[in-house]
């Protein structure tokens, strides 16, 4: 793990868990590719190397405020969480494998605090707010832990929230589908690339790091055990 990553929450680890991790080794763990390639993107957006580029330096500012809707339909701002340790990942209800285990190894680590995970919020913002709805993030995470606020909105929002932590994320066709073959394919057959960083966001709103993808619950228990009790 180079300098570059030294900002990072696992980066202040005497045992960092990825030390040989390059950027383009980085950016294709942190991906969730699709089988197909992006549909939708907007010119002018930042890619996905930007961004994640941006998080690494250690100087482009990460986090800011957001208006968002929770899973059981209220309007949730960032304010709302003050005085909580707030872990925030971006992801989507219909991921087949990368956003359930991060969330997993969230909740397998809160459990791991104890009663000290009461200091922790953590939180799951969809990157698909077009399928993820506060109905469908209601049920998503409750299966997850008691305490996981889901949050969804305007796409607008969305990605405003997204860019301001540097993840990215896009649309992607799944080619090899037999729906996609068919005569009009289904407007609900599509996947979302995006990247999969935890933010560890301190109970004053100030971004604190983050936590690469894949790490176990014990390193995430590890990783964030220093900001309880001490903030
Ligand atoms: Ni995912």
């Amino acid at each position: 793990m180079g300098a570059e990553v030294s900002r990072g929450v696992a980066g202040r680890s005497s045992r960092p868990p990825c030390p040989t991790m390059g950027l383009a080794c980085l950016l294709a763990a942190v991906l969730t590719l699709g089988a197909g390639t992006a549909i939708g993107a907007d010119a002018g957006e930042p890619t996905a190397e930007e961004l994640v580029q941006a998080l690494l330096s250690g100087k482009a500012p990460v986090g800011g405020p957001f208006e968002l809707i929770d899973h059981t339909g209220q309007r949730r701002t960032d304010a709302d969480f003050r005085g909580k340790l707030m872990l925030i990942y971006f992801g989507f209800t219909h991921c087949p494998d990368v956003c359930p285990t991060e969330l997993l190894a969230i909740s397998v680590a809160l459990e791991k605090l104890g009663p000290a995970a009461s200091a922790v919020q953590p939180l799951f913002i969809t990157v698909d707010p077009e399928r993820d709805t506060p109905a469908v993030l209601a049920e998503y995470v409750s299966s997850f832990h008691p305490r996981l606020v889901g949050l969804t909105g305007e796409l607008a929002a969305i990605k405003t929230v997204a860019h301001a932590y540097k993840t990215y994320f896009a649309k992607s066709a799944v080619t090899n589908s037999a729906v996609t073959a068919s005569a009009g394919g289904s407007p609900d057959n599509y996947s979302v690339d995006h990247t999969g960083f935890i933010y560890v966001v301190g109970p004053d709103g100030r971004y604190r790091g983050f936590l690469p993808p894949q790490l176990a619950p014990e390193q995430i228990a590890e990783a964030i055990r220093p900001f309880l009790g001490r903030e």
